[in-house]
């Protein structure tokens, strides 16, 4: 049999022997991958300490106290809501929404925030509805950011602003939280900023602040005070504050979350994010927003529309309806927000107990579900050698990982290099488990403590 090959205009009648010899040469020319090296956007980027813990998991199988999300059921309602979306006679509840925010969310988004910020939120242009708070920072992060920005970021922050940030091309700029006392009963709000600090970061090339109340890991919640401050700090310099308050409903008595956008002066200058996984208790869904004045929020919309486009359907006409319900019971203490809130108080109070009691210090949270503690009371039992992490948090944790069979997260994770030190004696442990969970993880350290 013979094959035609072509050589410019002209064609070869070649043996089948010759044909396929001459395509394995083209097969076999080597891929040269140099040219496909990880853009320099995302270079320092590489390592994430979520993909390396989930593996430490997966061969160790400890108790996971690392990741941050509930082991109980969301509220029926939510699920049912979802199931009922999928199975609805109105077929359209499983095809493309509103690319922006399906109308129902976004409604029922504009009634609740309009209500606790105290002004009227339009739907259609103040309103995101993105693929979890990830991409509602994503959007916000890289909406706003030119080469050469300076973004304050303050530390522990939630580790991707960093790299977000950095895809942009702006300068994260840090500004560690420090506790101020390390003895006796130790409170997220003895975790503070240094103003003097806090000021001097400010400048000409500052383009933004990042604020994270309830703050994940040391669960601060910023009070009054030190909102305003951040407030001041930003109308003096013209500072976009991107304000992530996935943590806005855990919040336990008698802190209160203020949302810095309804400070003075504060709406036209804030973006407000918040996550529908954390609200209901279904970090699966990924379903989350960002809220703000429309001239900030049309950049976030260019961004979500060239790469996401459009979320899952269902999934938030789901969260529509959850909020519909939560927004009517709003204050009684059968509202999903109050009750949740209440219950882990007592897993937080419980954990706290275990923790002291076995010889670490934790740091009591005033939000968030997680708990940092500082282990290095126990250091004698444990030998940090034979892990090889340059911080001794990293080596603590994996160490307990794999002799102990607990896991918790390195909290130097969520600092810059130059701070890492501050917390390299912590660990964080996240208490939103079913009891028994938390039972099980007493009764590990009761054990290898004696
Ligand atoms: C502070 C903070 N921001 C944002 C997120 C991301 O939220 P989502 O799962 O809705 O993308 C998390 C998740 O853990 C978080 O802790």
């Amino acid at each position: 049999m013979m094959f035609a090959v072509g050589k410019g205009n002209q064609l070869f009648r070649v043996s089948e022997t010759v044909f396929h010899g001459l395509t394995s040469v083209c097969i076999r020319k080597a891929m040269d991958y140099a040219k496909f090296a990880l853009p320099s956007r995302y270079h320092g980027s590489e390592k994430s300490v979520w993909v390396e813990y989930i593996q430490l998991a997966l061969e160790h199988k400890p108790l996971n106290l690392g990741q941050g999300f509930p082991d109980f059921a969301a509220p029926d309602y939510v699920t049912k809501a979802l199931s009922d979306a999928a199975l609805s006679d109105n077929v359209l509840l499983n095809q493309y929404t509103r690319g922006f925010g399906h109308p129902r969310l976004i409604s029922a988004l504009s009634r609740l925030y309009s209500k606790l910020i105290g002004r009227s939120i339009d739907a259609q242009s103040e309103i995101l509805v993105t693929c979890g708070a990830y991409e509602a920072l994503f959007a916000s992060i890289l909406g706003h950011t030119n080469p050469g920005d300076e973004v304050i970021i303050i530390e522990p922050y939630f580790d991707c602003y960093v790299p977000m940030v950095r895809a942009g091309g702006g300068v994260p700029r840090f500004i560690p939280l420090r506790p101020k006392k390390a003895e006796g009963t130790v409170s997220s709000s003895d975790w503070v900023l240094d103003e003097k600090e806090l000021e001097g970061l400010f400048n000409s090339k500052t383009k933004a602040i990042i604020l994270n109340t309830p703050n994940n890991p040391v669960g601060k919640v910023f009070n009054q005070r030190e909102l305003e401050l951040i407030a001041q700090l930003c109308k003096k310099w013209n500072v976009l504050c991107i304000s992530d308050e996935v943590y806005e409903w855990l919040v336990y008595k008698p802190n209160k979350h203020i949302r810095i956008a309804s400070l003075p002066g504060m709406w036209e200058r804030t973006i407000t994010i918040g996550s529908a996984g954390k609200t209901f208790s279904v970090t699966g869904w990924k379903i989350g927003w960002a809220y703000g004045p429309a001239p900030l929020m049309k950049n976030l919309q260019a961004v979500h529309q060239n790469s996401v486009y459009t979320c899952s359907t269902p999934l938030q006409e789901a969260v529509a309806k959850g909020f519909e319900i939560e927004i009517e019971r709003m204050g009684s203490p059968e509202c999903y927000f109050e009750s949740l809130a209440a219950e882990l108080v007592a897993k937080r109070d419980y954990m706290a107990k275990f923790l002291s009691e076995v010889g670490m210090n934790p740091t009591i949270p005033e939000g968030g579900y997680f708990m940092i503690a500082d282990w290095s009371p126990l250091e004698s039992k444990v030998n940090l050698n034979d892990e090889t992490d340059k911080y001794k948090d990293y080596r603590f944790t994996k160490w307990m990982t794999k002799n102990v069979k607990l896991q918790g997260i390195p909290p130097s994770a969520f600092y810059s290099d130059e701070h890492k030190n501050l917390v390299e004696n912590f660990v964080r442990y996240c208490f939103i488990k079913k009891d028994e969970n938390l039972q099980k993880a007493h009764t590990i350290l009761k054990n290898w403590k004696k």
